[in-house]
């Protein structure tokens, strides 16, 4: 599954944007405030709103009037097309209204589009508790069958279709797109929490901030040796000097990681190794979770690593996104921009506290430039990215 298209109206500084033509690994770039981290939240948003509630979404973001674009009304709204697996293009949309103070669902429509010509299959179609709702998904796609749909209501006009209708937990489509909201993951490294030794226990996915890096290292190591090696041998390639890693339970129970340095006999713990060797670590024990998150957002990931070796995380962000889930990464490192390709590249351009959205592949003075054998990095420095601030 893959999300093609994302298109905000009145979400903070997203007034009116759209990101199209999404490729599996969406590079975001853009000066202070420009709106890199906002447009990782819509992803946390929509999974706000589907474990609990659209009200209860928009309160943790301070309330509608804060969330709300200045100086707009509303409604606030998120769409998202995405590719299902089978190949089949739907349209997920959410407009929420504020009707005086109180949170609501103002419309949100799951639909499919038919062929090229065909008319549009509305799977959910809602407004403020209610709608219809289509009672023959199996049937989609043959020929000479059309929509039945039933008139439903949901017990809450701020809770969402796609979770308040019992039935659509069998229907496919949703099932997909539910799980890629409640399964999306931001990574946000915080070296200091993946340095402390964990309390031994049990953990398969890394956490946002990478605390439970060793126990995830540990599970990787017994329960599936083959990552593992790989994490190994991206390790040893990327770090020079590291030959082995393990995790080791210690006497009062908790488990540290140990790297091996090839000229020493004695390993580090990882408290002593350095922050760059830490997170690479702590990337690749991410990257090759053997459950990939269907999508995976990562916050600057260049911090602490030496310039030459941030081509090559994304080259690992690509494999991974390649390989099972899409990624989104934003940056401020015009080292780690040389490695993207023009079509990954995503730029966030500030005008009068409004964002809107370019792409680098637009721009016909970049291609060329990069044809030439330009990199993408080197000339996003140089300024010819119209409108990018740098730090
Ligand atoms: N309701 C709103 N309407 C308009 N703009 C808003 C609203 N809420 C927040 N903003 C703006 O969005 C900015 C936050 O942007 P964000 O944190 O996404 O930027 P960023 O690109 O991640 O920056 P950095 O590189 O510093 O991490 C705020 O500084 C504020 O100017
Ligand atoms: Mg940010």
């Amino acid at each position: 599954m893959q999300i093609e298209t994302i298109e905000l109206r009145n979400y903070r500084l997203f007034r009116d944007a759209v990101l199209t033509d999404l490729p599996r690994l969406t590079i975001v770039v853009g000066a202070n405030g420009s709106g890199k981290s906002t447009l990782f939240d819509v992803f946390a948003f929509l999974k706000d709103a589907l474990t609990q509630n659209v009200a209860s979404a928009v309160a943790r973001r301070g309330g509608f009037n804060e969330l709300v674009s200045r100086g707009q009304k509303g409604p606030i709204g998120i769409t998202i097309k995405f590719r299902e697996s089978s190949g089949r293009l739907a349209t997920y949309q959410l407009d929420i209204a504020n009707d005086r103070g109180k949170v609501v669902v103002h419309r949100e429509v799951l639909k499919f589009r038919r062929g090229r010509r065909g008319q549009p299959w509305h799977f959910v179609d809602f407004s403020r508790g209610k709608g219809t709702a289509i009672t023959n998904e199996a049937m989609y796609g043959q020929k000479g069958v059309t929509a039945e749909r039933e008139e439903r209501v949901l017990a809450d006009p701020s809770v969402l279709a796609i979770k308040g209708l019992g039935q659509f937990t069998e229907f496919r489509v949703v099932a997909e797109f539910r799980d890629l909201l409640e399964n999306w993951h931001i990574s946000d490294f915080h070296i200091s929490d993946a340095r402390s030794s964990a309390e031994a226990g049990y953990a398969e996915h890394l956490s946002m901030g990478g605390e439970n890096v060793a126990q995830v290292a540990q599970y990787l190591y017994e329960n599936h040796p083959d990552q593992f090696e790989k994490v190994l041998q991206a390790m040893r390639r990327r770090v020079p000097g590291i030959d082995r890693v393990e995790a080791k339970p210690t006497e009062d129970g908790r488990l540290v990681l140990r790297f091996q340095d090839g000229s020493f006999k004695d390993p580090f713990i990882a408290r002593y190794v350095s922050d760059g060797t830490i997170k690479m670590f702590a990337y690749l024990v991410l990257l090759y979770d053997p459950k990939p998150h269907p999508l995976l957002a990562v916050e600057e990931p260049e911090n602490q690593l030496y310039p030459e070796l941030l081509q090559e995380l994304l080259e690992e962000f690509r494999g991974y996104a390649l390989r099972g889930g899409q990624v989104f990464a934003s940056t401020h490192s015009p080292d780690f921009l040389n490695g993207a390709k023009l079509e990954e590249i995503y730029w966030l351009v500030k005008k009068e506290g409004f964002t809107t959205v370019e792409r680098a592949s637009d721009s016909e003075l970049l291609r060329n430039l990069v044809a030439e054998g330009d990199l993408p990095g080197a000339l996003w420095k140089q300024g010819l990215f119209k409108g990018v601030g740098l730090r």
